[in-house]
């Protein structure tokens, strides 16, 4: 087991999987547990979450440091926001929201375990409806499939991201337009954003995830 690179904090890698080393002793997704120097490692499949599968293509920086305070807008069941919980560690904290009830109750059961994570079931396309719980932040992460992707990203970006704080954003191009080829909707999205804030690293997730890419930005 090694740090996976030395930019990231507690995240690791060994014969090409990915691993975070855990807050505590919870399994919460059936996923593999391995023991070493009397540590317990989260196996990360890249093939379930975006975040991983951006890292096992080469992402560059994706600003979550241990104490990072976390925006995870689509929290799902809680499985990427899980281990963004053990990077960040007891020190930070993720914001989990989701706008779907049958989810959040797997998400509440997870934050009955972490102290550093608290669910939020919420429209993220109306941050004005959570804007008393949450406060500013130093990363938004957004994985939600939605036509208006982008403008809901940058509208939470706007209201809580910190100054110098990143986003990263997955994008779902078949959301957004069916009829048009990843690459058109990337290049429509690029253009979109840098209209408002900085690209600082791009990959698509295939073969990991088909039709997906991850953009990570820098608020100006
Ligand atoms: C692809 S799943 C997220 C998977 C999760 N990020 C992970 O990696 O474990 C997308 C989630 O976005 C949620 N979602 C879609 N539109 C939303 C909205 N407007 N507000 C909040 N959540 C939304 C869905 O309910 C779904 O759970």
């Amino acid at each position: 087991m090694k740090p996976f690179n030395k930019k990231y904090a507690n995240i690791y890698f060994d014969k090409k999987t990915l691993y975070t080393r855990s807050l505590d002793k919870n399994k919460f997704f059936d996923e593999r547990i391995v023991s070493f120097s009397g540590n317990s490692f989260r196996e990360w499949e890249a093939k379930r979450s975006k975040l991983a599968a951006g890292l096992m293509k080469g992402l560059s920086q994706i600003g979550l440091r241990h104490g990072s305070v976390v925006l995870y807008l689509g929290a799902s069941h809680g499985y990427t926001p899980s281990f963004v919980s053990d990077i960040v560690g007891k020190s930070g904290f993720v914001f989990a929201i989701d706008i779907a009830p049958e989810v959040t109750r797997d998400l509440v059961a997870i934050c009955e375990q972490r102290k550093n994570m608290a669910p939020i079931l919420c429209d993220c396309n109306h941050p004005e409806e959570y804007k008393d719980f949450v406060t500013k932040v130093d990363i938004v992460y957004q994985d939600i499939s939605q036509k208006n992707q982008v403008q809901i990203f940058l509208k939470n970006c706007d209201m809580f991201l910190k100054k110098d704080g990143f986003g990263l954003l997955a994008i779902k191009s078949r959301s957004i337009d069916v009829t048009k080829s990843p690459k058109e909707i990337y290049a429509r999205v690029r253009e979109e954003l840098e209209k408002h804030i900085t690209i600082v690293d791009y990959r698509e997730l295939d073969p990991y995830e088909k039709h997906h890419a991850m953009f990570v930005v820098k608020k100006k």
